[in-house]
């Protein structure tokens, strides 16, 4: 399980005075669970941003994505709708669902990255359109099966709990089909219940769809539990990174999570 899907290297992102990111390389192997950690402010969703193409690091950095069995992207080249539809997808820390829609919708919404150029020049009656309609649909039906969505289909998503609108979130980036899906912060708010049923679902991610997960957490005792791989940063830099147990007794580590909850554990 050595080899990549992702690998950046220098990565650098200045926000006027701030360096939020300072030379940041890493990688991610494929099929693994990632983990990025760091106190609040260490530069975690800025780094997740500059991989998604949202922010452009400074000169000198590179972010390359490598899918099966096809060329490595530089990542760098691209925009965001263009990353995602590669296959590289992303959550964001605060919830980006559309409240009044209901679920199908939502999910749909995550299938549209696949569509829009296809739309724009027409042929939706083409083939080649209903076959991807059919994909689509197959592939909502998949994901609404895997995250025990069914009962919540026709709800408007505004109307549900906050632990199924996240659980929708992740659904709906899931059905994007993407190699490397990126959760900033998926439990955050969660009770330890609903966390037990997103690393359930998280699970089923990677087992049935062969999702590689590159995820950002608060949750101490989640991210030690089911971590491949931990990486931490602290005021923008990489402090340390190696296995959970190795980074429960890491000195820096410790010191950097200080009167947080590490600390108390
Ligand atoms: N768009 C932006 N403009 C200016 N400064 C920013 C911007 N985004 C992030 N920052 C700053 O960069 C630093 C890193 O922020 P970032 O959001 O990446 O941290 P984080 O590790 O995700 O924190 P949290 O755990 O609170 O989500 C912070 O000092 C933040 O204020
Ligand atoms: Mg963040």
């Amino acid at each position: 399980m050595s080899e990549p899907i992702l690998s950046f290297d220098d990565l650098t992102v200045q926000f006027g005075g701030v360096r939020a990111c300072d030379s940041i390389s890493g990688r991610v192997d494929r099929g693994s669970l990632f983990a990025l950690i760091g106190p609040n402010g260490a530069g975690k969703t800025t780094l997740v941003n500059t991989i998604s193409g949202v922010y452009k690091p400074l000169a000198g950095a590179t972010v390359h994505f490598h899918p099966d069995g096809k060329p490595v992207e530089d990542l760098l080249t691209y925009r965001p709708y263009q990353i995602a539809r590669l296959g590289v997808a992303r959550t964001f820390q605060n919830l980006g669902l559309f409240m009044g829609e209901n679920v199908l919708t939502n999910l749909l919404l995550g299938r549209y990255i696949h569509e829009n150029t296809r739309l724009i020049s027409g042929g939706l009656f083409t083939r080649g359109a209903v076959k991807r309609e059919l994909a689509a649909r197959e592939a909502i039906e998949r994901v609404v099966e895997l995250l025990d969505l069914g009962e919540f289909k026709r709800d408007p998503v505004g109307d549900l709990p906050y632990g199924v609108q996240k659980r929708i979130e992740f659904g709906r980036v899931l059905a994007m089909e993407p190699e490397l899906l990126m959760l900033d912060e998926p439990m955050a708010g969660m009770s330890v219940d609903e966390k037990q049923d997103m690393i359930r679902f998280i699970y089923a991610a990677q087992d049935e769809l062969n999702t590689t997960v590159f995820l950002i957490e608060h949750d101490m005792g989640v991210v030690m539990s089911i971590a491949d791989h931990v990486m931490v940063l602290d005021f923008g830099q990489k402090i340390a990174e190696g296995t959970p147990a190795e980074m429960q007794r890491d000195e820096r580590v410790i010191a950097a999570y200080l009167g947080t909850e590490m600390a108390e554990n």
